[in-house]
């Protein structure tokens, strides 16, 4: 199935997950990179879970904005999705690339959808934005599947 197949049979608000992204990007806590992401997860009830960056002193302990996202769904008992808006660029201006998820993010979103049907949008605003399926960003992935024996 293709993107836009999934979309009307699946009833994904898209333009309401890219303004959500857009709307959580203004949270996100970004002093050493000057970097703002915003996300915004479509659960299978079609609940809106979003998410920002945050950043730390020490680094290493800095989440991106699609797996704070993800970890409030899954902390509220969420654990299927069918679709993520993810909105990134530097502070203050207005932003002029599409962002993806890094890799991490992607394998993060891999364990709680199905790889075939989710769908990851990215915008630069409410008007321009890319849509793409995770299978396309994630090909041959390794998922739970992979441990039932
Ligand atoms: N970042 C995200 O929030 N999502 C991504 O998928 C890529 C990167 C954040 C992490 C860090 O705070 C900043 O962007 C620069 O890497």
């Amino acid at each position: 199935m293709n993107v836009n197949t999934i979309i009307e049979k699946e009833d994904i608000p898209v333009q309401e997950l890219v303004r959500s992204a857009l709307e959580a990007r203004k949270k996100a806590y970004a002093p050493y990179s000057g970097y703002m992401v915003g996300a915004a997860v479509l659960t299978n009830e079609l609940r809106i879970y979003t998410g920002c960056n945050i950043e730390n002193a020490s680094y290493s302990p800095s989440i991106c904005a699609e797996r704070t996202a993800v970890s409030k769904a899954v902390s509220e008992g969420k654990r299927k999705f069918k679709a993520i808006a993810v909105a990134g660029g530097p502070k203050g201006e207005e932003i002029s690339q599409y962002a993806y998820p890094c890799g991490v993010c992607r394998q993060v979103l891999r364990e709680f959808a199905d790889p075939d049907e989710f769908i990851v949008i990215v915008a630069r605003s409410g008007r321009d934005f890319k849509m793409h399926l995770l299978k396309e960003l994630l090909p041959e992935s390794f998922g739970p599947d992979n441990l039932k024996t």
